[in-house]
């Protein structure tokens, strides 16, 4: 594994799930790496489980606390690596779907990534540093039910592609892991039964190539190869880590 030694990393929504797998790998590399979250106590949590985390709790999509987030990250003035990996997930029916909900779909998964980006983006300059976006595999095909969240993964595919472009000039590599589905806690956040999200996952399980839901670390260990300098030739792609759920879109 690539040493993250003398190394700066953010990584947003880092006291859960996929994020704090990240987090882990990249402390575990020597990088110090700054966590965010909203909930105190699971930024103090997470944090408390590596000398090289420290915890900034805030709101992604306040840009205030984002460009705080930031700042608590650049030591001196610079940042490595920036892992948009917070978000939310929400069933918005087209029928009987709450605005409130897709509304902070827009709001944390586009805007949130969005302002803390661009707080980033001097400092990731300075470093000749790199991005990696959390996406999902259902940016790229059709999600019944689920379809704002989906539009949020693809408005991140495209940003993805566009700022990597954008970024190029200045040495700043920016690409997107894109996860099937993962066990995490995100799936008991949408106010749905237990058993229901228990039938949901079993659904998606047997349904995929590799018949297993992912692990937060089955995503980390991307995360942190495509921001490594074995990845130095690659950006504004989109990589599957899903178990085979994309081409399952395709059957
Ligand atoms: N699990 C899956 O199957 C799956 C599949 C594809 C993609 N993803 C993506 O992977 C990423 C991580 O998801 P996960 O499954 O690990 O879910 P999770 O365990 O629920 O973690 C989500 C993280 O985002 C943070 N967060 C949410 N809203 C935030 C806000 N406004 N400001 C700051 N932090 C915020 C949460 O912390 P607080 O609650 O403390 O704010 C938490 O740390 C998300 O972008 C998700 O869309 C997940």
């Amino acid at each position: 594994m690539a040493s993250f030694d003398g190394k700066t990393v953010l990584v947003t929504g880092g006291n859960s799930g996929i994020g704090e797998a990240i987090a882990l790998r990249f402390a575990n590399a020597g990088a110090k790496v700054v966590i965010t979250g909203r909930r105190a106590d699971a930024v103090e949590t997470t944090a408390s489980l590596h000398r090289n985390l420290s915890g900034f709790v805030g709101d992604v999509s306040n840009p205030e606390e984002a460009a705080l987030a930031v700042k608590q990250a650049a030591v001196n003035g610079r940042l490595d690596v920036l892992v948009n990996n917070a978000g939310i997930y929400g069933a918005t029916p087209l029928e009987g779907g709450s605005n409130e909900t897709i509304r902070s779909l827009y709001e944390i998964n586009v805007f949130g990534l969005t302002f803390v980006t661009e707080a980033a983006v001097p400092f990731l300059k300075e470093a000749k540093g790199s991005i990696v976006n959390i996406s999902s595999v259902v940016a790229r095909y059709p999600s019944p039910v689920t379809s704002h969240y989906a539009a949020t993964k693809a408005a991140v595919d495209s940003l993805t592609r566009s700022w990597a472009v954008e970024l190029a000039p200045y040495g700043v590599r920016v690409n997107a892991v894109s996860p099937g589905p993962v066990e995490t806690p995100i799936f008991g956040k949408v106010g749905l039964p237990e058993d229901v999200v228990a039938q949901v996952k079993e659904n998606m399980r047997t349904s995929l190539l590799v018949p297993r839901l992912g692990t937060p670390d089955d995503i980390a260990g991307w995360v942190i190869h495509v921001a490594s300098p074995e990845s130095s030739w690659v950006t504004g792609q989109i990589l599957g880590v899903d178990g085979g759920a994309f081409l399952l879109s395709a059957r």
